[in-house]
């Protein structure tokens, strides 16, 4: 058994939607510890450290702006094989083709607003929840 760590964002329409329980839940029933969890605003400086790897994309400027467009919640878990075992749960990039019974696949139909995002390794989470979980990236706007 290879347990490590993944590090998921419910992205800014997951929680407008009102998907923080189903996702958390998902994980949870998945078997998944639940070793951090943070809702926060990304700064737009932490939602392009985030996205470091599509800096010059055709979406990247978009991608940006969605990710600090509103409160997130970041969720560091740990569990066998997590990377590969979340990356299934939450399904392919794209909401319109993800199969049903994956997170993207249930609840978007959209390329850009897929509800949430899950590190693409153990190395690349760690990473991404140093930066979440840092109180520097979060600005919040309403408090
Ligand atoms: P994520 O990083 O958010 O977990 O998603 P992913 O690995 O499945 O997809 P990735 O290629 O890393 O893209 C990051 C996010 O950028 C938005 N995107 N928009 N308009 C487009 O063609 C396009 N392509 C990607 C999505 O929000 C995607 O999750
Ligand atoms: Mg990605």
């Amino acid at each position: 058994m290879a347990n490590k760590k993944e590090l998921i964002l419910i992205k800014p329409d997951g929680v407008r939607r009102g998907l923080i329980g189903e996702v958390v839940r998902r994980l949870e029933m998945k078997g998944f510890k639940i070793v951090k969890l943070k809702m926060l605003q990304l700064t737009r400086e932490c939602a392009e450290k985030l996205y470091d790897v599509h800096r010059g994309k055709s979406f990247y400027e978009e991608l940006v702006r969605f990710m600090s467009s509103g409160p997130i919640v970041a969720i560091l878990v740990e569990g066998d094989e997590s990377v590969e075992v979340v990356r299934t749960m939450i399904g392919p990039t794209d909401g319109r083709k993800a199969p049903p019974g994956t997170i993207r696949g249930d609840y978007s139909n959209s390329v850009l607003e897929n509800i949430v995002h899950a590190a693409d390794s153990e190395e690349r989470a760690l990473y991404e929840a140093s930066l979440v979980f840092d109180s520097e990236c979060d600005y919040s706007p309403s408090q």
